[in-house]
């Protein structure tokens, strides 16, 4: 299809303006129960009623209409790692011994190119599977991982973040680089993806305790070049590796002070995970703008804690959701948001099926500073979209038939949902993924 087309969407349309949890969920979002989005060149030029735009289009205009479907903005995952997907699900082991035993030997496998291309397209099949449009990626310490992960991200048009993992110690050797080699590096790197098409750059220690003072100090002075890349890293995910930080790092206050240390925090820093953080780690993320990628089936399945959804929306820290592939468990949003809910049952913190929509979405964008283009329908958005199916599964339609709310409905699909349900997905309105 052309895109200079305009082209025309009829469904169920749901998106979101606001933080339910600031506002309050009534006014928090936009619901169409019969709704249209016009898109013009790949950009929303409208949203709303049908009855009310149809008159307002020319009687011939095409219509593409998705009936027992609800229309929502595509997902944004806040944190993944595309070199892990082929070790999802492996057993039995908490964070350091998962990364020693599975993670770091597969990633090894990325310094062939070819390896990279073939994982980084099945990794796109699978984000495309699960209405996923748009992520900050993990590659890993080899350059050519980024090359092949950016390479397949602009061919299909998507919004992506990625960079070249840093790790000058505490790894083997067959992954480690050096803080010259990796400041060389991910400036070639930036300089050749940053900003080109959707593609943007992020600085990426992996963690502190694989990353000397230098190399952090390297990350920082690459920050203070190019004030517009990304930072993205690991934060107090599990208590070991909290420990293990104090050692290595005896001077700095808490883990988080050893970013702040080296320049890290900026509006564009992600941190994935952050369970172990105390007020006053939350108010310097807070003031600095910073963003958490908040990983539940992760937290889960590496047994590494419960977040503190309520404490981060108390200090207005940004937050974002993410599966953590390969520590995570399931490519899916939708079952993320399933183990989203559950977590926070475990807090006694109840979330609103709105509330974990906006995560997956506008929240999102925000996390990743990319608000002003993704996230939502507002016109001049990118149409970036996804086509959910009420009756994907018998027990879904089932289920459904008994729920009289929007709410009930969008929590009945948010823990039964999975990839079965994700009929089409549309990048700048072209459709690019039906089931
Ligand atoms: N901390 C450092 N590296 C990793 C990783 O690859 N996955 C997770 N979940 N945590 C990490
Ligand atoms: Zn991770």
């Amino acid at each position: 299809m052309n895109i200079d087309e305009v082209q025309i969407f009829r469904a169920e349309i749901l998106h979101f303006l606001a933080d339910p949890a600031e506002v309050g969920d009534d006014i928090s979002y936009e619901y169409f129960s019969d709704g249209l989005i016009i898109v013009k060149s790949g950009l929303v030029e409208a949203v709303g009623h049908a009855e009310k735009l149809l008159p307002r289009l020319p009687a011939d205009a095409s219509v593409t209409h998705y009936p027992n479907s609800l229309i929502v903005p595509g997902f944004i995952d806040c944190h993944l790692h595309y070199p892990q997907t082929e070790i999802i699900a492996s057993y039995g082991e908490q964070l350091l011994e998962w990364l020693e035993n599975y993670t770091f030997p597969t990633e090894r496998e990325f310094g062939d190119p070819d390896k990279a291309s073939d994982v980084a397209e099945f990794f796109f099949d699978e984000l495309m599977r699960n209405g996923t449009t748009s992520a900050l990626v993990f590659g890993t310490v080899h350059k050519q991982s980024v090359d092949a992960f950016f390479s397949a991200a602009q061919a299909r048009r998507l919004r992506m973040i990625c960079g070249k993992v840093l790790m000058d110690r505490n790894a083997p050797d067959y992954l480690t680089d050096t803080p010259e080699s990796g400041y060389r590096e991910s400036k070639e790197l930036a300089e050749r993806w940053h900003g080109i098409d959707r593609l943007r750059y992020a600085v990426t220690p992996r963690f502190a305790p694989t990353c000397s003072n230098e190399q952090l100090a390297m990350a920082g002075k690459l920050l203070k070049e190019y004030p517009d890349l990304y930072l993205h890293t690991h934060l107090a995910e599990n208590s070991s590796e909290v420990e293990w930080v104090k050692e290595l790092f005896p001077d700095r206050s808490s883990y988080l002070d050893v970013y702040a240390h080296h320049g890290l925090l900026t509006k564009r820093s992600i941190f994935a995970h952050c369970l172990h953080l105390n007020d006053d780690d939350f108010e310097l993320l807070h003031k600095s703008g910073a963003g958490i990628a908040f990983c539940p089936t992760s937290n889960l399945f590496l047994g590494s804690g419960l977040f503190n959804l309520a404490r981060a929306e108390k200090q207005k820290v940004k937050v974002g959701l993410a599966t953590d592939i390969g520590a995570g468990t399931s490519f899916s949003l939708l079952q993320t948001i399933s183990d989203l809910y559950k977590t926070q049952q475990l807090r006694n913190h109840r979330l609103t099926p709105f509330k974990s929509l906006y995560l997956a979405t506008k929240g999102g964008a925000l996390t990743l500073d990319l608000d002003d283009l993704i996230g939502n329908f507002e016109p001049g958005k990118e149409a970036d979209f996804i086509v959910l199916d009420y009756h994907a599964t018998p027990l879904l339609a089932r289920r459904l038939k008994r729920c009289k709310t929007l709410t009930e409905k969008l929590f009945a699909l948010q823990m039964l949902g999975d990839d079965r349900v994700v009929k089409n997905v549309h990048i700048l309105g072209e459709e690019v993924y039906k089931k």
